[in-house]
């Protein structure tokens, strides 16, 4: 698996992805770069308590995206991040996969700043 940023449609450090309050408490919002191209990168923002974590959605296991639709990013119950392929389970706060046949891998995290108030891409 390379690095987030190597992917041929990352976004560059400083690219604006929403004003914090499109996202509530406890929601992720899903963000796509690269149009209609077969190799879109995607990624999403989770917003943890007010502290917004950036994620490749990329799910270590087989390299797919973690979901179809945003809703299907948690678990029935919200507790954790899964992935829709084989149901693995990812730590909402750091990514870390505890239950699936990816146990121990984690998500990548992407660096958010915040400027302007605009949620925009940091550096990696
Ligand atoms: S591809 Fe995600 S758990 Fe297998």
């Amino acid at each position: 698996m390379i690095a987030w940023h190597e992917n041929k449609f990352a976004p560059k450090p400083g690219t604006i992805l929403c004003k914090p309050t499109e996202i509530e408490n406890g929601a992720a919002r899903e963000f796509r770069f690269g149009g209609d191209s077969p190799f879109v990168f995607r990624m999403f923002v989770y917003n943890d308590a007010g502290n917004f974590k950036g994620f490749h959605n990329s799910c270590p296991h087989f390299d797919v995206p973690m979901n179809h639709t945003p809703e299907e990013l948690f678990t029935p119950d919200g507790e954790y991040f899964q992935c829709v392929t084989h149901y693995a389970k990812f730590d909402k706060s750091s990514g870390i996969c505890v239950y699936g046949p990816c146990e121990g891998k984690s998500l990548q995290r992407i660096p958010l700043t915040m400027e302007a108030n605009n949620l925009k891409i940091g550096t990696a």
